[in-house]
């Protein structure tokens, strides 16, 4: 298992599994079987309303023995409707205790915008039938009230997912504590190069999330990635499948990467991943599917520029 450095000095698993839209019944199976094929990293969030599932079987590995806290990497992120510094450290709370793992190892805050808290605590609230019910808190207030987290003891480290340079810098200056992490979509027509160095020069390390183009969530119209012609041969060099050389080709520019699978076959097939080398003739090829190409954009779904400029490139 190959590990990342933080800026905290924490030793992140370069791989990891996804969570999102693994359905309740499956989710623990899978979480299970990854944990027996040697994953270490499990990503969650309140928002894939399966931490209860993923829970049962944290603790029944615990009680057994067989792996220790101290040895899976656990991250969870704050959803949107929980930016009201006051909601930070009940909600985090929450989440602990469905995982049933005492403390996390990273909590993000999931995304750089915040929703209308209804009584219901409905995940998507809406103003409209195409419109989200947003509310103004500024970023810095949430971040705030994550780095008090950490002073508990409650999570190791804190970060932010899809955030854009820009929003990145309305927190980072008066960030007591900078954020560890940016988990953002990545992949080969997507790689945000920009955002990448920007990140690492500022020590964060980047998590690459849908990997292999999220299938689940894949419009008909979308391009295919696991079909990309470029992959197909370079899998074909290397006797792997092409996912294996998509997440491969994330750890070797030193991202690190959460494929969801809920397919034992998948499950096992992404971690032998880290047994391929590829050639740097290999890796000049795959830079060049960059297109820019985003499979989930808020735009199309919430009606928010979360991405500003660097929709546009
Ligand atoms: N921070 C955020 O806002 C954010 C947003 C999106 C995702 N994420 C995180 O990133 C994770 C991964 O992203 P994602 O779920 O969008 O998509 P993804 O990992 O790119 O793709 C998942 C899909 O690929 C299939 N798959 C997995 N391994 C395969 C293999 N070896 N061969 C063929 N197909 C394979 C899965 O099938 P089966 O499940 O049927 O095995 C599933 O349909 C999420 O689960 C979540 O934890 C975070």
């Amino acid at each position: 298992m190959e590990y990342v450095e933080l800026n905290t000095k924490q030793k992140m698993p370069a791989l990891g599994i996804g969570t999102w839209k693994s359905k309740k019944g499956e989710v623990g199976k899978a979480v299970k079987i990854a944990l027996e094929t040697g994953y270490r990293h499990i990503d969650c969030a309140y928002a894939y309303e399966n931490e209860d599932e993923i829970g049962e079987i944290l603790k029944e590995t615990f009680d057994q023995g067989k792996i220790k806290r101290e040895d899976i990497w656990i991250t969870s992120k704050l959803w949107n409707i929980f930016h009201d510094p006051k909601d930070v450290q009940p909600i985090c709370e929450k989440t602990i205790k469905d995982l049933q793992c005492g403390y996390l190892d990273l909590y993000l805050m999931h995304c750089p915008v915040c929703f209308e808290k209804r009584e219901n605590l409905e995940l998507f609230p809406r103003k409209d039938e195409n419109t989200m019910s947003t509310v103004n808190i500024p970023l810095i207030e949430t971040w705030h009230a994550m780095e008090k987290l950490v002073e508990l003891g409650l999570v190791k480290s804190i970060g932010i997912s899809n955030f854009t340079k820009e929003k990145i810098e309305e927190i980072y200056e008066k960030a007591k504590i900078k954020p560890v992490i940016n988990q953002v979509e990545n992949h080969p027509y997507l790689q945000q190069e920009e955002l990448c160095q920007y990140c690492r020069k500022n020590g964060i390390q980047i998590t690459a999330y849908s990997p292999l183009g999220t299938s689940d969530s894949k419009k008909e119209e979308d391009p295919s990635l696991l079909q990309d012609p470029v992959i197909n041969e370079i899998a074909k060099k290397h006797n792997v499948s092409s996912a294996q050389i998509l997440i491969k080709w994330q750890i070797q520019r030193g991202n690190t990467v959460i494929p969801k699978a809920v397919k034992p076959e998948h499950i096992k097939d992404n971690f032998d991943c880290q047994n391929i080398k590829l050639t740097e003739e290999d890796m000049k090829q795959i830079a060049t599917l960059d297109r820019h190409f985003r499979f989930l954009n808020p735009l199309n779904f919430w009606n928010i520029d979360m991405y500003g400029e660097a929709n546009k490139k």
